[in-house]
């Protein structure tokens, strides 16, 4: 069995704060460390990080201790490997073809960026991550998962409380009071557009086939 280092000062509230400079340390010091504030293992270097995801057989997604399927409220394709992974994958994978890359999404999101760039005020400092990063995302994240009519700002919330829900390490209950409630809502809007979907919209959005094959599964 292999020692490894544990490190018992870096805080979840340090990681919130800022994780890069933290990160940064320990690929010099110390690149695969356990972390008490969180009672992970932490790895800080690419290659580690490709070497864990390319030997699932020693390193399982399937991990129960983590987060994500209380945030979720859902066993994702995240936390899922091999066959059960690859269903899923494959529910979503023709909305990705390079044919529709090229034809389809590469034009659409070039469109979307456009009209935010060619929205930018002139003149002035700007804050390009509220002002154009974050709902340049959400305007293309709603397309592709084929909810257009939904807000930049609902995706950006929902997007960021699902995110922080799934990596709620610290098991925080009040954060998972909020992504309850985003799911709750993204669950009513889906509900609502879906049916519609099915009739109206030929597009090669995956959160049809993908939100069926999800409800059979869960
Ligand atoms: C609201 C929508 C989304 C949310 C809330 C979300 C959330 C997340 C979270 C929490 C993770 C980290 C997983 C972990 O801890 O292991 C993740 C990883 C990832 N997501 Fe998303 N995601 C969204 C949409 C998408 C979309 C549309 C795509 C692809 C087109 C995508 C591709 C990925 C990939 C490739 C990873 C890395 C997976 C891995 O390392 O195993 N995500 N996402």
């Amino acid at each position: 069995m292999i020692e490894l280092p544990v490190d018992s000062k870096i805080s979840i509230a340090d990681l919130v704060r800022d994780p890069y400079p933290i990160y940064k340390d320990l690929r010099a010091s110390a690149p695969v460390i356990k972390l008490e504030a969180v009672d992970r293992v932490l790895l800080t270097k690419a290659a580690d990080t490709k070497w864990v995801k390319d030997n699932p057989e020693i390193f399982s997604s399937d991990d129960p201790n983590t987060p994500m399927r209380r945030a979720f409220l859902a066993h994702t394709l995240m936390r899922k490997d091999g066959d059960a992974h690859m269903r899923e994958r494959m529910a979503m994978a023709p909305a990705y073809s390079a044919k529709n890359i090229t034809g389809h999404w590469m034009p659409m999101y070039e469109t979307i960026a456009d009209a935010f760039v060619a929205g930018l005020p002139a003149g002035e400092t700007v804050d390009l991550y509220t002002a154009l990063a974050g709902p340049f995302a959400a305007r293309c994240l709603a397309q592709l998962l084929g909810l257009p009519e939904a807000g930049d700002d609902d995706m950006q919330r929902w997007s960021q409380t699902l995110i922080d829900g799934a990596g709620n390490f610290g098991w925080d209950p009040a954060l998972f009071e909020h992504s309850d409630l985003a799911n709750a809502q993204v669950d009513a809007y889906m509900d609502k557009v879906i049916p519609l979907h099915t009739r109206l919209i030929p597009i090669p959005v995956f959160c049809v086939r993908w939100s069926r094959l999800m409800t059979r599964s869960r």
